[in-house]
């Protein structure tokens, strides 16, 4: 049959964007979706104040900076899918961290050769150079409306004024107390201990590094004295930072990579994200193979083998400034057609032998619709949570441990059981890959704004969310439904209790799956959906986690047929 999957390559290449035709139609109101309340709150104030989805985006992720600190852009990074209705201007911008300049290959392994996941992932050296703050200033001055300082205000409010901690928080902070920082420990477990439910928690320091990045920009968090106490402080605990590494960080509008599956437009994160294109690769041989079979196991067998292929590929991928990203080959039919029918519909491919992945995860995404059609589909993250657990004194600024996403060496595998190789070696400067994938969906049915944390499993996720909403799923049952999941390597099926029945369960292992149920929900998907035949607009929160969606119909009702001449 004729592979229906096309491509548009994302080039890796500095302020290029992809024009598409404008859409003139607009949504009937605005919407979105975050990880906590109160950043889908400051996000619908930028709104109903006038701003666009931009500003919101700014606004949403200073604001989980703050309130959902486990995933904070500020001390780490991410991807800002951004799609400007008045002309269709599509583009991502690449807020991802850097290594610093003093990193080498071999940093984190010991004496023996041996990678040491403790260097990659707690203290001063699992942390990367920062991107949030660069992305939040690119975005405000080249798409938002307002200024800076307007937006991050908020989240100056809930830093300063606190935020009571939430289930999440707690659960989250428990997991993590050994390897905070004295100065993280001093701001995120106030008396030393991890606070009930409700405690205040306040950030009076990161409230002024927020307020200096409102006013002085780069100059308040990557240039001048901002950037020597950083640098003082992380230094004196012993990591490699330096001025240059701050001065030298830079933003890069990478072009999205766009596919299509059946009669539905994806647009999702290119290199140095592995998301999207896992998500294409997937849908690929999917399409190759007139997915769904008529059997629902064997629906779920073929998907299974589809992200066992796509996840192998990974391996290839890394900073696309760093080594040439072989997408043409990975998305083209001609290679993804012969995987597709590689797949046999009675019998699982055995993977390299299974290792033990490690569940922490941490990240957050937020989606927004404003009432112009813009969109943001956004994921960022401090890699695990809380990060590297280490605050620089004095700074309220707690950092990533994105190095760990890099390959400590080949072969390793890293905190989310992925294999490394080497296109995503340390190599200063670079970016380490990621798998986070912020991702739009336009059909029949009409727009979908989706992505997750989770790590690894952040592909198949987006992925099921996208069958969800291709089979006529509204966006409650895109963030709501049960997932599960391959990544090649550990090989077996991880699934959330009710994923799979046990009928299910039964004819996958007699495939030769090996199946695991991972003991909580994953994931904390936020999704917005404009149906165009309804006109309407809705926002939906995974119910594993404390978000909120929020719609707002600002105009009226579309009047019905038998309204219509009275
Ligand atoms: O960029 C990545 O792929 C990872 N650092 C994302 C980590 C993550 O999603 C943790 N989530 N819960």
């Amino acid at each position: 049959m004729k592979l229906l999957l096309r491509f548009l390559v994302g080039a890796a290449l500095a302020a290029t964007v992809a024009a598409e035709a404008a859409p003139t139609d607009t949504p009937p109101g605005y919407a979105l979706a975050s990880a906590h309340p109160l950043a889908t709150q400051a996000g619908a104030e930028i709104l109903d104040a006038g701003g666009n989805a931009f500003d919101a985006a700014v606004a949403v992720s200073a604001a989980l900076s703050v309130v959902e600190p486990q995933a904070s852009a500020l001390g780490g990074g991410g991807f800002f899918l951004l799609h400007r209705q008045s002309d269709g201007v599509q583009v991502m911008v690449d807020g991802r961290e850097v290594a610093p300049l003093a990193a080498t290959e071999g940093m984190f392994l010991d004496k023996k050769g041996v990678p040491d996941p403790k260097k990659s992932r707690v203290g001063p050296l699992a942390a990367a150079i920062p991107g949030g703050p660069a992305a939040w200033i690119h975005i405000a001055s080249k798409y938002g409306t307002r200024p800076l300082a307007q937006l991050l205000a908020p989240a100056v409010r809930y830093a300063r004024e606190g935020f009571p901690a939430d289930r999440r928080y707690v659960r989250d902070l428990t997991m993590v107390t050994d390897r905070l920082s004295p100065a993280a420990a001093a701001v995120f477990m106030p008396g030393g201990k991890v606070p009930a439910e409700g405690t205040l928690i306040r950030q009076p320091e990161l409230a002024v590094v927020l307020e200096q990045i409102g006013t002085q920009r780069r100059a308040g968090f990557y240039e001048g004295a901002a950037a020597e106490k950083l640098v003082a402080a992380v230094r004196a605990a012993g990591g490699i930072w330096s001025i240059e590494d701050l001065s030298r960080y830079r933003i890069i509008e990478r072009k999205p990579l766009t596919f299509f599956f059946r009669d539905h437009r994806l647009v999702s994160a290119p290199p140095p994200s592995a998301g999207g294109v896992i998500l294409a690769q997937t849908l690929g041989m999917l399409e190759a193979r007139n997915w769904p079979p008529a059997e629902p196991v064997e629906a779920k067998h073929v998907l299974v083998e589809a992200w066992r292929r796509a996840y192998r590929d990974r391996r290839e991928l890394g900073d696309p400034e760093y080594v040439f990203a072989p997408l043409y080959r990975l998305l083209s039919p001609e290679y993804l057609r012969p995987l597709a029918r590689d797949i046999d519909p009675a019998r699982a491919t055995p993977s390299v032998p299974a290792t033990a992945s490690r569940e922490g995860q941490h990240t957050t995404h937020f989606s927004i619709l404003d009432a112009q059609g813009n969109r943001a589909a956004v994921t960022v993250t401090l890699n695990e949570y809380f990060g590297s657990g280490f605050m620089p004194a004095g700074s309220g600024v707690l950092l990533n441990n994105e190095m760990d996403d890099f390959t400590a060496a080949p072969g390793a595998l890293n905190a989310y059981g992925l294999e490394g190789a080497k296109a995503n070696a340390i190599v200063p400067g670079k970016r380490p890959l990621s798998s986070m994938a912020p991702t739009f969906v336009e059909g029949p049915r009409g727009l979908l704004i989706l992505g997750t944390p989770g790590g690894s499993r952040i592909p198949s996720m987006v992925l099921l969310g996208t069958l969800a909403f291709v089979q006529g799923g509204d966006a409650a049952q895109v963030v709501g439904l049960r997932r599960y999941h391959h990544q090649h390597v550990p090989d077996r099926i991880e699934h959330e209790p009710g994923a799979l029945s046990e009928g299910e369960r039964a004819a996958l292992a007699a495939r030769g799956h090996a199946l695991r149920e991972v003991a909580d929900g994953y994931g904390n998907m936020q999704a917005v959906w404009w149906d165009r035949i309804g006109d309407h607009v809705e926002a939906a929160s995974d119910p594993r986690g404390v978000g909120s969606g929020l719609a707002r119909r600002l105009r009226p009702e579309l009047p019905t047929p038998d309204q219509v001449g009275k």
